[in-house]
């Protein structure tokens, strides 16, 4: 494998355009012994700054397989964790990022009936939890982490895994959908029960806090969310955000929200920040709400914890990882449906990767940060 340069495509001039009107001309030409694609890979994992671009052989689709030409893929948090080594094992350095990404399908392995070549497609990141209930296992597959993922021009992935994107729905959308949707989804939906009248509780403005509101108010429901910044709060109650609190400014949020619920309390919380918010969303909650746990924003460290509300109003408290195929076959068809487009904060190119790291780390954004593969593959 050699190191890219960055100049060389730019000098394709006219060529890219070609590229774009025959995608699959192009691929096919490019499908020749020997033909190598462009890929980003995690490197020391040490930081953004371990992220680098190489050129590898265009992989080929085996039994079962299929090769997607990429069009867009999107950022999670847990792409700082894996590049800052942070996430489990370290990755071997050939690793490429990126947990979710859409694209069409050039080329199927033997035995591979569901999709057929020029299909536009996506698949969950856990790429073995097709339906059903959870099982680690899931993590021995998993895209950008302990399987290559979206963050190049081609990616390798099993038939069974994908997703046909509905045909009003961009690459983008989809790619911006994919882990934070199913994820929001998977608390909402399989978790939550929810119901049109419901009142959610969502923690801060990225990606899988805006989806929540998004999927949250197609169902029906009113939302509360929180955020460091009043700019963004607006943007939330654009979106139709119902109960909106700065949590810098207002450090005891939980009760500004149970009192703007009539002092009833939510029904459903996506629990992004983890256990330093823990006992102030248990507090905010309704008899019987359903609490889906997430990560770690706010620390590892335990803030100060009641589970007293756990037990007297019979909440139930759930981890959740993410979600399954199924999730993101029924998250893009409510989407298509309900006209859900996810908020994507800022679109970068794809040879602008480290500064779309680089902005999702800063915690500017609010939603979904997305890379344009442009039409390379
Ligand atoms: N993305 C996924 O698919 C996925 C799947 C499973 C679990 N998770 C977990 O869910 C959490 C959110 O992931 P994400 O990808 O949506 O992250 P993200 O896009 O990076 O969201 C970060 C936002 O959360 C808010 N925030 C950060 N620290 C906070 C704190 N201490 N207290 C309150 N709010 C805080 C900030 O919003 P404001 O600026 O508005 O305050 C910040 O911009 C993470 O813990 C992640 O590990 C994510």
């Amino acid at each position: 494998m050699r190191e890219f340069d960055p100049t060389r495509r730019a000098a394709l001039g006219s060529g890219m355009a070609l590229l774009a009107a025959a995608p699959l001309v192009a691929a096919r030409a490019a499908s020749r012994p020997g033909a190598t694609m462009q890929a980003y890979q995690v490197g020391r994992q040490q930081g953004i700054d371990s992220l680098s671009l190489a050129e590898r052989a265009v992989p080929h689709a085996g039994p079962g397989e299929v090769i997607i030409g990429v069009r867009a893929s999107a950022l999670n948090h847990r792409d700082l964790s894996i590049l800052a080594g942070q996430y489990g094992a370290a990755k071997p350095p050939q690793r490429v990022p990126v947990g979710d990404g859409a694209g069409i399908v050039l080329e199927c392995g033997p035995g591979v009936s569901t999709v057929q070549v020029g299909d536009r497609v996506t698949a969950p990141h856990f790429t073995p939890w097709l339906d059903g209930d959870y099982d680690p296992g899931v993590f021995a597959a998993d895209l950008g982490n302990t399987r290559d993922g979206w963050l190049a021009e081609r990616i390798v992935l099993p038939a069974a895994a994908l997703v046909q994107l509905p045909a009003s729905m961009s690459f983008e959308d989809a790619a911006a959908l994919g882990a934070a949707g199913i994820t929001a989804w998977a608390v909402l939906v399989s978790l939550g029960r929810i119901r049109a009248g419901d009142t959610v509780l969502t923690l801060g403005t990225g990606g899988v806090s805006m989806l929540a509101l998004q999927i949250a108010k197609i169902s029906g429901a009113r939302v509360a969310i929180t955020s460091s910044s009043d700019e963004k709060l607006e943007l939330c109650r654009a979106l139709g955000a119902d109960i909106t609190v700065n949590y810098r400014r207002t450090p005891a949020w939980h009760e500004t929200v149970r009192e703007a619920t009539g002092g009833r309390g939510v029904d459903i919380v996506v629990e992004t920040v983890g256990l330093s918010s823990l006992a102030q969303s248990l507090a905010c909650c309704a008899p019987n709400a359903r609490v889906g746990l997430l990560g770690a924003l706010g620390g590892a460290t335990p803030g100060p914890t009641s589970l007293g509300p756990l037990i007297l109003n019979n909440i139930v408290l759930k981890g959740i990882t993410s979600g399954s195929r199924r999730m993101l076959d029924d998250l893009l068809r409510a989407s298509a449906a309900n006209g859900l487009r996810p908020r994507i904060d800022r679109r970068f190119k794809f040879g602008e990767a480290r500064e779309a790291l680089r902005h999702l780390e800063s915690g500017d954004h609010v939603g979904k940060v997305v890379i344009q593969h442009e039409s390379m593959a």
